[in-house]
Parts: structure tokens; sequence; C-alpha cells
């Protein structure tokens, strides 16, 4: 006879194959808390509609606390033939307090169970990777802080575009990070629904009060279709979702400090703490972090990819399939931390290098916009004014010199409109400084920027 929780109806035991093949427990004990914390709402809700009386639903709520502490531990006897964490937690309470364990799973289903541990302990992650998001923000906004004089090339297409300052550049990633904490804030809402009370997939016949569960697992509100509630993962895909878009903006900052490392550029000296040598070359210092982390993007992808494909087609309501979207939220859950956590580290210790952002500046015509504009403001039509520029520019090449070491003689030859002020339009300087719309690199808006992020930063 099967020894199986579900075995009345089975003549012979599960095949050694099957059971690895079908068991869970080895990763989802990593819900033990959140199986634990529902088991207990859902007995106490069983006593207050008269199912349980008080005193059993106390006793199982005293053996629950005892199979966490076991666990916390260490000496909980984790069972591969009971499969999951659910059913391990049971067979174990049934141990400590004897018959009365069977009760708990009155009016429930695993299929409701995992489904409000699930929701718990995502709800959990993404709490965490709020606040750690809000750590990073702050990183971002407090070395923008040091750099608000610090000018460096802006790129388009990679290429020395106009200069901007480096707090403007770092603040650009301070808003991105900002928007995935309010993504991560949004999604939480309809995460913390509590599906207890579905049962299998329509409901029950007990007077259960789901609406007490979610109130005591800290929930907003319960479910309010069963058959969705057992079957709904898009809960785990937006999170999964969520994640993906913080690992591509943590990896386009990767991207740049990666460049930014390389004695080319030499904008950045990496912290010894975030980088790593090499075996055979001993004059190596590598941007393995940074690196890594734009790595992971891949498994976080993957996570997400993996998800929408076991979800696809599934019929309603409950199948085994979803037992397949607790590793891949797992593994996009650390990933996740880990970055945030390690970019935080490292761009805390950063150390950016003005001098060689300076000399970049003056080897990249970034102030040809501003002669074109000047001779604009001269009364020189704008696509005229470009074509000017862009000789003037050709010409310099060719000499080998920067568009403010030409002489106001040589500029003369291209254009009668330059006078002796050219030379102040030329300052990379005058270029950020004069940027000061809403959102431009020039230091009013960027102290706008910083203040504005300090006071999303405060809130809550
Ligand atoms: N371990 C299962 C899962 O993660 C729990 C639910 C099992 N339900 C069932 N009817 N077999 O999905």
């Amino acid at each position: 006879m099967s020894t199986k929780m579900w075995g009345g109806r089975f003549g012979e035991g599960t095949g050694a194959l099957m059971e690895a093949y079908s068991e869970s427990v080895s990763y989802d004990k990593r819900m033990c808390r959140q199986d634990v914390a529902g088991s207990k709402a859902h007995a106490r809700m069983l006593a207050r509609r008269g199912i349980l009386t008080n005193e059993e639903a106390e006793r199982i709520v005293a053996g629950l606390d005892q199979v966490l502490d076991e666990i916390e531990v260490g000496v909980f006897p984790w069972r591969v033939e009971f499969e999951d964490v659910h059913m391990n937690v049971e067979q174990r309470l049934t141990e400590l307090i004897g018959p009365l364990g069977g009760k708990l799973h009155t009016g429930r289903s695993r299929n409701d169970q995992v489904a409000l541990d699930f929701r718990l302990y995502v709800a959990e992650s993404l709490d965490v990777w709020g606040r750690l998001l809000r750590e990073l923000i702050t990183v971002f906004v407090a070395r923008a802080g040091e750099h608000q004089d610090t000018l460096l090339p802006g790129c388009t297409h990679l290429q020395p575009a106009q200069p901007v300052s480096l707090a403007h550049h770092l603040l650009a990633y301070a808003w991105m990070l900002k928007r995935d904490c309010e993504r991560v804030e949004d999604a939480l809402r309809r995460v913390r629904i509590s599906p207890l009370g579905a049962a299998a997939l329509a409901g029950t016949t007990y007077p259960l009060d789901p609406a007490m569960v979610a109130r005591a697992v800290g929930f907003s509100h319960a479910f309010a279709n069963s058959m969705d509630a057992v079957s709904d993962r898009d809960f785990v895909l937006e999170s999964l979702f969520c994640a993906s878009v913080v690992m591509a903006h943590l990896s386009r900052f990767c991207e740049e400090i990666i460049l930014w490392a390389n004695p080319r550029f030499g904008y950045v000296a990496l912290p010894d703490a975030y980088a790593t040598g090499s075996s055979i070359m001993p004059q190596k210092k590598n941007p393995d972090a940074a690196e890594l982390m734009r790595g992971r993007v891949g498994r976080v992808y993957g996570s997400l990819m993996g998800m929408l494909t076991v979800v696809k087609g599934l019929p309603l309501t409950y199948n085994r399939d979803l037992q397949e979207d607790k590793e891949p939220f797992f593994d996009a859950d650390d990933t996740v931390r880990a970055s945030l956590r390690v970019m935080a580290g490292m761009l805390g210790e950063l150390a950016f290098r003005p001098d060689r952002m300076r000399e970049a500046l003056a080897q990249g015509f970034l102030n040809a916009t501003e002669l074109a504009d000047y001779l604009a403001a001269k009364g020189v039509p704008f696509r005229e004014a470009h074509h000017i520029t862009g000789r003037a520019v050709a010409y310099a090449e060719s000499q080998g010199k920067a568009l403010e070491q030409l002489t106001l003689d040589e500029l003369l030859v291209f254009s009668p409109a330059m006078g002796d002020d050219v030379f102040e339009a030329l300052r990379y300087e005058t270029a950020v400084a004069r940027r000061n719309g809403p959102g431009g690199t020039g230091p009013e808006s960027v102290t706008t920027q910083m203040a504005e992020l300090s006071r999303w930063l405060q809130k809550r």
C-alpha cells in the first residue's frame, strides 16, 4: 500500500524515478516560513468559523511554531518522499501533535496553499528589491553630488556628442532605478492578494472566511474567483519582468564601467574590492563584477522567458506544470538582490578621474554644436551655421587642433560672423552651464533633479 498522504486510492508506491522527478521540497523548502504563516492563519480562521475548537487551533498553531523552530535550528527531517514543503510540514506537525494535525487541511487544497505561500514569498522579495533599489539610488545621488563640476563627453552612437556633467550622467541611472522601484511597488499591489479559500479549484462547502486569512497574513484582500486564484501566475511574470528591467538598467551601467576602466578611456579606476587579476598577466585588473552582472542579465531574462512559456496554453485550473514557477523566481530573486548590493558597493568606491574626462572632452569636437548655435545667434541661418561649423571642424582636424585652439583669423575664413566672444561660447563649461532647461545637464537643472530625488527617497 502507498504511504503517501494522498495514497488512499493507490495500490503501489511511487517509483523511485518518478519520486525524484516530481519532488520540489529540495527547493520549495525556501517557502517554509510562508507555509507555516499561511497554515497558522488558516487554523485560526477555522476556529473562528467553528470548524475547529479554539483549543484545537491553538494546539495546531503551537505545533506549527515547533515545526518552524526545528527548521530554523536545522534539525527538521526533510523527506523527499513527502514531495514538497507543504506535505513535509504537515507530516511533521502530525508526528508532533498527533492525529489533530490531520485537521489542519480542512477546507484547503495544496493548490490554494501553494499559491498563498508563493505570493507571500514573492511579496517579501519585492519588498527587499524596493529597499535595495532605494539604497542604490541613494548612492547614485551621493556620487552625483560630488561631481556636479566634473565634465565628460556625452555620447550618442558611442561617439563624442556634447559635454555633460558626470552628475547628470549618473542621475540618468537614478531616474531609471526610481521607475524600477515604482514598478515593483505597483506590482506588489497585485501580488498581495490571498488565494486561500479557493481550495482545489471550485471553492469549498465549509463556511470559510478568506478575508480573515488575507488580513492575518498582511495582504490587502482575498481572491474573487477560485479558478483564477489557484491557476494564476501573472504575479510571477510581472515580478520577473520587473527584475528583468532592473537587470537591463544595471547592465547598461556595467557596460560603461567596463569601457571607462579601459586605459583608452581611463575615466574610472576600479576599486580593488570589485576587480580581479589574471593568473598569467601580472598587469591585469579586470572589471569582473561589472562583467558578471552584465552576464547575469541572461539568467533573469531566461527566468522570465521560461515562466512565460510554462503558463502559455495551460488550461484551467491548476496543472502540475505550475510547480515550475519557483526555481526561476528564486534564481532571479537571488540574482537581483546580489546585483543591487554589489552595484551599490562598487559604485560607492569607484574612483572617477575628472582629469581623464577633461582630456577626452578636448578631443572630440564636443563644442561644435556651440559654434553652430553661436553663428545662429549672430543671424546665420542654422542650416548654414551647421555647414560652416562642419568645414571648420574638418579644417581643425587637418591641423590636429581643437576648435578652441584655432585663432580668430583662422575662424574668420569660414564666416565673417565670428567675433572675439566665440572663445567663451566654445568653452565646455559654458556649453554645460547654458543647458539649464528642465532636465538638462546645466547645474541648476542638476540641483533640481537631486532635490527631487532626495525628496522622493525620504517619502516612505
Ligand atoms: N508542489 C506543488 C506545486 O508547487 C504543490 C501543489 C501540488 N498540487 C497538486 N495537486 N499536485 O505546485
